[in-house]
């Protein structure tokens, strides 16, 4: 039987948190609708207590969407809590993210605290949380870098203290996808009472290996993952949503499916990009302008020949609208016979040959060669 995989989106919060990247309240507002209208389970909206403005887009957007659950952070302390809550007022279905370091690196460095007053203040946090609402999120910062048995020791803790999900980030992308899936497998091996809350995902991308690391604990039977749209966040980012949602679909084997419409990915990607002045690299898998194009002459014949030969997805399934082919002096006769037929023109061979020679000479120092070109080549 199919199993759900919960896309929690971060976009707002994580993904907002870069330089460069704040959005006013409307703004967020547009882009929570998008999330919306895309089928993510959860909207990470921001962290209430760290200024006004990021209390009142929670706020906004617990009253503009209706669908998904509206998560709001907070730090392991009541007032963080207690804003949180009264951001989440009026969500239809609200969540409260708390969390604290659980790495003996946070937890000297940063709290200067021992393991056992950390697990104290987790299991006070996430009991005055459940007071206030009922779906609680904590997050075990740093848990890539933390201890297993302690981790274990603590997701169990939160969990009986009323932790409805328990999410186990990789805060610093350190972790390689074995020992990351390892990690959340010894959870689900170690803590009694993991069956009482969905254990999710949260990975940064410093090694470039967020993305496998999501799977990998995905594979090993974490159900909510936290992403964001383009893989925007912290330093090299979050876990990119397109690629997950995407690596589900294209291995439907492994039985996992999300509520994503993956043709709104392409127009997502584009809006967020656009509003957060963060352009996308060409060759970002799924959405990069490179994603679709084929420019070296094997791949072109054979695309050509069957799109199938070169493409594991339609792109027209993610929105965008056609594979491309670049013409350039890497290109065969099959691609630029195919350009010019599209143009309207037809040739015969020793014609075909002709223009390909000129071609050659023109992309030599064009580098790339536009319809326009073509049209003076032909000429
Ligand atoms: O990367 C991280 O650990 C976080 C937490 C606040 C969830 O963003
Ligand atoms: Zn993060």
């Amino acid at each position: 039987m199919s199993q759900r995989i919960y896309i929690f989106d971060t976009t707002l919060r994580d993904g907002e948190q870069v330089p460069g990247c704040q959005l006013t309240t409307e703004e967020k507002v547009v882009v929570a609708k998008e999330l919306e209208r895309l089928g993510v389970d959860i909207i990470e909206a921001g962290f209430p207590v760290s200024s006004p403005g990021d209390f009142r887009s929670v706020v906004e957007i617990s009253r503009a969407v209706t669908e998904p659950t509206v998560c709001a952070l907070s730090r392991a302390v009541q007032g963080d809590i207690d804003a949180a809550a009264q951001a989440l007022k009026e969500a239809k279905r609200g969540r409260i993210h708390t969390g604290i370091g659980s790495s003996d690196i946070h937890i000297r460095n940063k709290f200067n605290s021992s393991r056992e007053k950390i697990l104290e203040q987790a299991v006070a946090a996430t009991k005055y949380a459940r007071n206030l609402i009922d779906d609680v999120e904590f997050y075990a910062e740093d848990a890539g870098r933390a201890d297993l048995e302690f981790l274990a020791r603590l997701v169990e803790s939160v969990i009986a203290a009323g932790a409805t999900v328990v999410n186990i980030p990789d805060t610093t992308g350190y972790c390689l996808p074995q020992q990351y899936g390892d990690k959340i497998k010894y959870i689900y091996d170690h803590v009694p009472n993991v069956d009482k809350a969905i254990i999710s995902i949260h990975c940064h991308n410093d090694l470039g290996l967020a993305t496998a690391n999501t799977l990998s604990g995905v594979l090993n039977g974490a159900r909510q993952v936290e992403v964001t749209i383009n893989g925007i966040g912290e330093r090299a980012g979050n876990t990119s949503l397109e690629e997950i949602v995407m690596a589900l679909q294209v291995h439907k084997d492994l039985g996992l499916y999300t509520n994503v419409d993956p043709k709104r990915l392409f127009p997502v990607s584009q809006l967020v990009s656009e509003m957060m002045h963060m352009p996308v690299q060409a060759n970002k898998a799924i959405v990069g302008r490179n994603a679709f194009a084929h420019s070296s002459g094997i791949h072109q014949d054979g695309f050509l020949k069957h799109s199938e030969n070169y493409e594991i997805i339609n792109p027209q399934d993610v929105g965008v609208d056609k594979s491309l082919i670049v013409l350039t002096a890497r290109s065969g006769r099959h691609a630029l016979k195919h350009r010019l037929e599209l143009l309207g023109y037809r040739y015969d061979k020793p014609a075909l040959d002709t223009i390909y020679s000129r071609f050659l000479d023109m992309a030599d120092i064009r580098k790339e060669v536009n319809d326009k070109d073509l049209m003076e080549l032909v000429r």
